[in-house]
């Protein structure tokens, strides 16, 4: 078959060879917008007078046809035409004649799969941005049910002070935040148009890549052409940005494992959202989690694919830039599914009340209520911490807790201590007594509650 840019050459190259330089097979997905970018760019060129009225509405023509055809699934691509853009620029020859070979005047295949770039990335960063907001929502809620919920606070993994099982939750809900705040103002920089830029050079063309961007809905456009063509910034941005939400996801991911387990049962995963074991019939497993933390990996790994693809490639286009696709595409396809996935387990999960109830108060997680206490009443923190600790191991050799020990014990350490002592060591007062701003008293977390209602009004 011969090429759309064979002129020069003398001999094909072979089948497999063509194959192995072929993006065919995943810039499909680009089909749409490179549809909605040829539209533009002929629709301008007919505005400029550089194509006549009449040649401007036969390509538009073909092009709808095959935008149409497209939506249902109904073009057969070549791997023999290479990319999304020769298997288009074929098809619309083939459909209207030789007329279609007017489409790429003043544009190169650079500047076009920029575009399309820009065009896949905008759309796709809108629909990230949307889950992660139907996300939010959905944690706002269950933390709104379970501000006073009492619940182990951890450091190292160890019991370390009660908290409001809301406050953990909303923790979560202020890291999407803050990913909905870097893929928004990401946007400033994918709302950007390199149609024009030609190859690299612009163009001797007339042409007006303001109203190519305006018809395509982009905001600005590139101020020098050799970078439009070059830079792939926007899509490492994005992987940087999906690279940090992952790592969210996967941390929440770890918790929500942790704490369906048999040694923790602070919740229970709907069975929508779990899976059996092939062998073991009592297994209920909370495979997604998994694979969201799992699939974090993938992630990390197409930005430091692409990192590594444009180090050292000279100005402007060079063929390596064909490898920031399949990771975008890829990238895309696992955010969505895993917001998507993790919204739904959230919803749907049961939060164990009362076991998340006895397990502070079977634990030392109030020993710093008792330290606190102390120094309220005057003693330095260091010694209020060293008295307290004394008291600890005290209850660890006994094998009691703080609440059961009696206050001639307590006041053998300390004469300070007298008996409102035990109402200030109930983990519910642990809790409410947390009252600077942002921490875990219900007067905070309803506060921080309404505050994230305000984000997401
Ligand atoms: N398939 C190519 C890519 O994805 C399109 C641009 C090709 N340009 C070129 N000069 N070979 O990067």
């Amino acid at each position: 078959m011969t090429k759309l840019w064979g002129g020069r050459f003398q001999k094909s190259a072979e089948a497999w060879v063509d194959e192995f330089g072929a993006s065919i097979g995943f810039d499909q997905q680009l089909v749409m917008e490179d549809i909605e970018g040829s539209k533009a760019h002929v629709t301008m060129l007919g505005i400029q007078g550089i194509l006549p009225q009449a040649d401007v509405a036969l390509i538009l023509d073909g092009l709808q046809q095959l935008q149409v055809k497209a939506e249902a699934g109904e073009l057969a691509f070549s791997v023999a035409n290479e990319d999304i853009h020769l298997n288009l620029e074929k098809m619309l020859i083939d459909l209207i004649g030789p007329v279609g070979g007017k489409l790429h005047t003043g544009r190169s295949r650079n500047d076009q799969v920029a575009t399309d770039m820009h065009l896949f990335l905008k759309k796709r960063v809108g629909e990230v941005i949307g889950l992660i907001e139907n996300f939010q929502k959905t944690l706002l809620k269950q933390a709104e049910q379970h501000v006073e919920t009492i619940a182990p606070g951890y450091t190292h993994l160890q019991r370390a002070q009660p908290i409001s099982f809301a406050h953990h939750l909303m923790a979560y809900f202020w890291m999407l935040e803050r990913d909905k705040q870097r893929y928004m103002e990401s946007l400033k920089r994918i709302d950007i148009s390199p149609l024009g830029a030609g190859a690299m050079a612009g163009t001797t063309f007339p042409i007006d890549r303001l109203k190519s961007a305006e018809l395509l809905g982009f905001g600005d456009v590139y101020a020098n052409s050799m970078d439009a063509v070059s830079d792939r910034d926007f899509i490492v941005e994005f992987l940087s940005n999906s690279s940090l939400l992952m790592a969210h996801l996967s941390r929440f991911a770890e918790e929500i494992i942790i704490w369906s387990t048999d040694e923790f049962k602070f919740i229970e995963l709907d069975d929508a959202f779990s899976t059996g074991s092939s062998i073991m019939p009592q297994k209920k497993n909370p495979d997604m989690a998994e694979l969201i933390r799992g699939k974090s990996g993938r992630v990390y790994g197409n930005l430091m694919g692409l990192l590594t693809v444009l180090k050292g490639t000279p100005l402007t286009y060079n063929k390596d830039m064909q490898e920031d696709k399949e990771g975008m595409f890829d990238t895309v396809h696992t955010v969505l599914g895993a917001l998507k996935i993790f919204e739904g387990m959230v919803a749907t999960m049961t939060v164990n009340t009362e076991r998340l109830h006895s397990a502070v108060h079977s634990d030392f997680s109030n020993a710093t209520e008792l330290a606190d206490y102390l120094a309220a009443k005057g003693m330095p923190f260091r010694e209020a911490h060293e008295v307290t600790g004394k008291l600890v191991f005290t209850c660890i050799q006994r094998g009691i807790y703080l609440l059961d020990l009696p206050l001639t014990d307590m006041q053998e350490e300390s004469t300070l201590i007298e008996v409102d002592i035990y109402d200030v060591l109930a983990p519910e007062a642990a809790v409410r007594r947390r009252n600077s701003l942002g921490g875990t008293g219900f007067e905070q977390v309803r506060i921080q509650l309404e505050k994230a209602q305000a984000a997401l009004a």
